[in-house]
């Protein structure tokens, strides 16, 4: 089979002029449409589905809406266009210009950076490669479908680094992105949040608000590299990792709208019998969401985190608006502590170079984007005249990685003993009749315009088009 890869892969890197990175992707991508087919979206090979699609990387000319059948997506490989006379902005070499090829002496951390954000990209897809049967709404289902072709995208995006910078280990990284799969037990991916299931749609916008901005975060904190092709690729990656986001705030922001009204409409805190979903149950959704993704930045203390920054890998989130030498020679931080155990267990504080707490730099400006989301479902809720508020939980909330993943704690962040822990983690956390329940709404709707009983709809619809536009055709 003849393959123009130069047409079929939009792309402005000059593929059509680089033969060997053409031979390493022609070999590469019908492993990917095979994985597509096999681990991407259930049931969907024969819609078609009213997608954006990169074209370009031009402000106002990167992203054309049609019908697509989904297989035939084409994925592209776009690299924000180079800033001229770029200089590292932090490390060991800031002010030196810009590594266009990879530094041999960094080889090995910048492709560990480079494989471990590209194992996340595929990951999410087959966490919700089932969600197409039960969407809420056609203009959901495209939602879903855009993100998930969109990661898609994404793993092209870092693929192509391997490929075109890395040599043969680089080739073998990117067919390994292909074998490992989310959950499964012999080759899980590589972070644990990327291994959970997302099996309604509830954990869909939860997703998509969480774990899409822990990427926002990451891929900023690469966007600042010293290694200018990854800088590159990530800039452009924001751009779509900002419309995940959105559906994942506007989503929780319906479901709640939804909630409040069947509050109101029926005088009543417990919205199950009217097919919405109890305020207490979005709030365990989202204990554990945001706790799992608290762990996807690391531990607080890190000397490959410290490595990283020093090395001009990976900056801190808008390094260049921070106002300090952006080398941290010698600076410290406070950061807490556990000391004691079983009951005796507190919480102290330590002092340690600021250098090795760039993976807690980096989370708590995580928090506090996480947070402003937050405060505008509570101002929905007070606008409706409830009484509640959704709280993220403590820090120390649910942990597996870092400084906390020895203890228990409550939402609120005091410390508890495992026992009280597993008798009362059902408040917190889901429990298998809250999925149960949330599964049980998860009927799937496919009017144009008509939305499941647990959301409200959205206010506008996609580029312009109607809400009760037909986002996917069926036939
Ligand atoms: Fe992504
Ligand atoms: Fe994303």
């Amino acid at each position: 089979m003849n393959i123009d890869y130069n047409e079929t892969i939009p792309n402005n890197v000059d593929l059509g002029d680089d033969r060997r990175l053409l031979r390493a992707l022609e070999r590469w991508q019908p492993a990917y449409i095979d994985w597509w087919k096999q681990m991407g979206p259930v049931e969907s090979d024969d819609l078609r589905v009213y997608l954006r699609t990169a074209v370009s990387v031009d402000t106002d000319g990167w992203a054309h809406f049609d019908y697509v059948n989904m297989p035939d997506y084409r994925w592209g490989i776009f690299l924000n266009p180079p800033e001229k006379d770029r200089t590292i902005g932090f490390g060991a070499h800031k002010g030196e210009p810009v590594w266009t090829e990879v530094p041999g002496e960094y080889r090995t951390e910048l492709r560990r950076l480079i494989v471990t954000q590209g194992d996340t990209e595929p990951a999410s897809v087959e966490q919700q490669r089932e969600l197409g049967r039960t969407a809420p709404s056609l203009y959901d289902l495209r939602n879903l479908y855009q993100v998930n072709v969109e990661e898609g995208r994404h793993l092209w995006a870092m693929v192509y680094l391997l490929h075109a910078y890395f040599g043969r280990d680089g080739r073998e990284e990117a067919d390994e992105m292909l074998e490992r799969h989310a959950g499964d037990p012999d080759r899980p991916r590589i972070l644990q949040a990327f291994n959970e299931e997302t099996s309604d749609w509830l954990s869909f916008f939860m997703f998509t608000y969480f774990q899409d901005r822990d990427g926002k975060f990451q891929l900023a904190a690469l966007a600042e590299s010293g290694f200018d092709p990854l800088a590159r690729t990530c800039r452009f990656m924001l751009t779509e990792e900002a419309h995940h986001m959105f559906v994942g705030e506007s989503g929780v922001m319906r479901v709640l709208q939804r909630t409040c009204e069947l509050m109101n409409e029926h005088d009543t805190d417990d919205v199950r019998d009217h097919g919405g979903i109890n305020l207490e149950t979005i709030q365990k959704w989202m204990n554990f969401h945001y706790s799992i993704c608290l762990d996807l930045f690391g531990s607080e203390r890190s000397t490959n985190a410290a490595n990283y920054f020093s090395m001009g890998l990976k900056g801190r989130y808008h390094e260049s608006k921070l106002d300090d030498d952006h080398k941290l020679d010698g600076e410290q931080v406070e950061i807490p502590k556990v000391t004691g155990d079983g009951p005796g267990t507190h919480i102290d504080k330590e002092t340690i170079a600021a250098l090795t707490a760039m993976n807690l730099n980096l989370r708590q400006d995580y928090t506090k984007d996480s947070q402003r989301g937050v405060n505008r479902f509570n101002k929905m809720i007070a606008a409706h005249g409830i009484d509640f508020e959704l709280k993220l939980p403590d820090e120390k909330f649910n942990r597996a990685i870092g400084i906390f993943q020895g203890i228990e704690a409550t939402p609120e962040g005091e410390v508890i003993s495992a026992e009280e822990w597993a008798q009362r983690r059902g408040e917190w956390l889901p429990t298998d009749e809250d999925h149960a329940f949330v599964r049980s709404l998860m009927k799937p709707v496919t009017e144009p315009g008509r939305m499941a009983s647990w959301i409200a709809p959205p206010k506008r619809g996609i580029h312009g088009q109607p809400i009760d536009f037909e986002y996917v055709l069926f036939h």
